[in-house]
């Protein structure tokens, strides 16, 4: 792909990977590249060959004005999207400052304080049957009614504990 005198669009071009890329498409010579954001007022105006572009990929009407009218448009890089990560768990001061710029994910929890484990060990702890574990369910864990969220996620693996008891044999 010739990049040098191109024209392109990247899609979420005001941060992240999409920042990445339009940067990458200046440095290496392209003539033009629409920033296509959701907010114009994001895009940086120190480059003459970056011009704002408003979109909002799920707006159908929006992709189809922008499709109609930016004709001279050679390679496109739709990068726009959100992230739903299987594994929520982060321990960085990033995801605290997008839940309060309200680009943070739908669901969240606070935990003050948590458990870690070295490398390998909480898999070691598994093997060792020291855990019982249950398929990922993140209504389950996002669900705000603590009371039941330990017995909702021992009926999700078939125990019931009203079959357990607490006294021990000693043959
Ligand atoms: N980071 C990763 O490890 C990773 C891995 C696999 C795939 N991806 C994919 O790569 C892409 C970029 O990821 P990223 O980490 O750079 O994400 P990011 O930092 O969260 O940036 C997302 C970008 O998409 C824009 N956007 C979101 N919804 C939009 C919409 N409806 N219309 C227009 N723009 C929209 C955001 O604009 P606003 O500023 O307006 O919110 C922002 O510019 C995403 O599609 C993501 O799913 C990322």
């Amino acid at each position: 792909m010739k990049i040098e005198g191109s024209v392109a669009l990247v899609t979420g071009a005001n941060r992240g990977i999409g920042k990445a890329i339009t940067t990458a498409l200046l440095d290496r010579g392209a003539a033009k590249v629409y920033a296509a954001v959701r907010d114009v007022a994001t895009v940086p105006t120190d480059d003459p060959r970056l011009v704002p572009v408003q979109l909002d990929v799920t707006d159908p009407a929006q992709v189809r004005s922008v499709a109609d009218t930016l004709g001279d448009v050679e390679i496109v890089v739709n990068n726009a999207g959100i992230g739903r990560p299987a594994t929520p768990l982060t321990a960085t001061i990033d995801i605290l400052k997008a839940i309060a710029g309200g680009k943070g994910p739908d669901r969240a929890i606070l935990a003050l304080g948590y458990a870690g484990w070295r490398a390998g060990q909480l898999e070691s702890e598994i093997q060792a049957n020291g855990w019982l574990h249950c398929p990922a369910d993140l209504d389950l864990l996002f669900d705000r009614n603590l009371e039941q969220k330990y017995d909702r996620a021992m009926s999700r693996i078939g125990i019931d504990l009203s079959h357990l008891v607490s006294d021990a044999g000693h043959a």
